[in-house]
């Protein structure tokens, strides 16, 4: 691929705009410097440098973020902002988005890309991707919400009960329960329907792949082959 075409592509700008960054000496290609906008290279295990942060070749972009309180995951942000906002400006230029929605205060793992067939995957309803919450609740957890949660409760806009994959009590206050779908508010309607009222609430678990301990609220971090595997997209 052309170089001024690849910047391109991961966000750096329009076509002319990577050429000056190439020509300003800006730009380095697998460790070595490079001023022609227009030499050709094999992009497998390619990465490159702008002004000197490393960037890995990439057709698509899958991150994970650890998303903090206080900030929106919607295209048009009206009170906090965004979830984008903690990504680099390349990332957000190449046209990432959440896949699915977390509320402003709920905080855990966002999986974001630009992958159009991934993020319609996640997100499909017949697909029954689970998602695993953590949920801080105001009262304390009883039996009686478990079994409510799991045979069924029905919300206002939802013709059928609708009941979590699994739910287990954590602590006097806290539960851990597993949703399929991805309704509005899901799993604060289901849990008030069943008598509690969720305080806080954390994404642990997007199918098989878990929050890592290590990346801090706000913190992003590519997803890795491995990673892909346990959501079950590649093969
Ligand atoms: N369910 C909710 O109620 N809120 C979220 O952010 C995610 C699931």
């Amino acid at each position: 691929m052309q170089l001024d075409r690849l910047l391109q592509k991961h966000g750096f700008g329009t076509r002319k705009a990577c050429r000056g960054l190439i020509r300003s000496e800006r730009v380095t290609v697998n460790g070595e410097s490079c001023l022609n906008p227009f030499a050709e290279f094999d992009t497998s295990e390619l990465d490159f440098t702008v002004d000197g942060v490393t960037w890995p070749y990439a057709e698509f972009a899958y991150l994970m973020l650890n998303k903090p309180m206080g900030y929106e995951c919607s295209r048009k942000p009206l009170h906090h902002p965004g979830v984008l906002t903690l990504l680099p400006i390349p990332l957000r230029e190449r046209g990432v988005q959440p896949i699915g929605r977390l509320d402003e205060d709920t905080t855990g793992l966002l999986l974001i890309t630009d992958d159009g067939h991934l993020n319609h995957l996640l997100s499909s309803a017949k697909r029954k991707v689970p998602k695993v919450y953590l949920a801080t609740t105001r009262h304390p957890v009883d039996q009686n919400q478990i079994d409510s949660l799991l045979s069924g409760v029905l919300l206002n806009d939802e013709p059928t009960p609708i009941c979590v994959a699994a739910c287990e009590i954590v602590g006097s206050h806290q539960l851990r329960l597993t949703v399929t779908e991805g309704k509005y508010h899901q799993v604060k309607r289901m849990v008030a329907a069943a008598g509690n009222r969720v305080e806080s609430l954390h994404r642990e678990a997007v199918g098989e792949l878990i929050l890592p301990a290590d990346l801090e609220p706000g913190q992003w971090r590519w997803l890795s082959r491995h990673d892909l595997h346990k959501l079950g997209y590649l093969s």
